[in-house]
């Protein structure tokens, strides 16, 4: 028997979700990065498709297996993830937990930067990658929930705040990376947003996940 509409929210509802890090190449072997490791996108994308929705999921470049009932687009690179963002577009919530890179090499080489035996570094010249979520929140087909993430170190709701009214969104779920460090098994998310904060219990990515898929289900109901 198919669980009832209860269990299952979020059914004809297309959820949105960014997760895992960019990769930014410098040469054909090298990149920038950062930490993450998609786990608690994956759980959020796993959870909403628990509860009925379809799911699309841009991935950076990780290391997990696609969840059940999931349709996955890799990319690598930040304006990949906001090409692919663009054409998963109309959705009724979109949940940005990728760790985008904020900065790019200016200039790829084409071929491997090699030493050259002076001692002597490649400049290297970084410019600053489109804010996929901000972008989204101005566009004409911004979903009618929007909620990012942020990973802050120090002051995190403060700078969650920030965020909020900077980019746009409705919601900003902001964890504390000092305390979980990135790429851990562990959460404590604070959902922030116009009307208050909401902390939830420290919980494995998993359990964090339903949770916020719970809170996002209410929203649209
Ligand atoms: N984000 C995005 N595109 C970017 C950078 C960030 O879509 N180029 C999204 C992230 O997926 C997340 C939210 O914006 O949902 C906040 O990301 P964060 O890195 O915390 O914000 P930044 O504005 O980049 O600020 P910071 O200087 O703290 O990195
Ligand atoms: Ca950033």
């Amino acid at each position: 028997r198919q669980l009832g509409s209860e269990s299952r929210p979020l059914t004809g509802r297309h959820v949105l979700i960014t997760a895992g890090p960019t990769h930014e190449p410098i040469d054909p072997v090298r990149y920038i990065a950062n930490r993450s490791s998609g786990k608690q996108g994956y759980a959020i994308a796993a959870a909403a498709a628990r509860a009925g929705a379809k799911v699309t999921l841009v991935s950076g470049p990780v290391n997990l297996p696609t969840p059940a009932g999931v349709t996955r687009i890799d990319v690598e690179t930040a304006r990949q993830m906001a090409a692919a963002v663009d054409a998963a577009l109309p959705a009724d919530v979109a949940i940005m937990v990728a760790a985008v890179a904020d900065w790019r090499s200016a200039g790829e080489a084409a071929q491997k930067i090699k030493k050259d035996g002076s001692g002597q570094v490649p400049p290297l010249q970084l410019v600053e990658n489109p804010d996929i979520l901000a972008a989204m929140c101005k566009s004409d087909r911004r979903p009618p929930l929007v909620v990012g993430f942020a990973a802050e170190t120090n002051d995190v709701l403060d700078h969650a705040r920030a965020k909020l009214a900077r980019k746009g969104a409705d919601w900003i779920v902001a964890n504390d990376v000092a305390t979980h460090q990135m790429g851990g098994e562990i959460n404590a998310l604070h959902i922030v947003s116009a009307s208050g904060v909401e902390s939830l219990p420290e919980l494995p990515k998993d359990a964090a996940a339903a949770l916020l898929i719970e809170r996002i289900a209410d929203a649209l109901a």
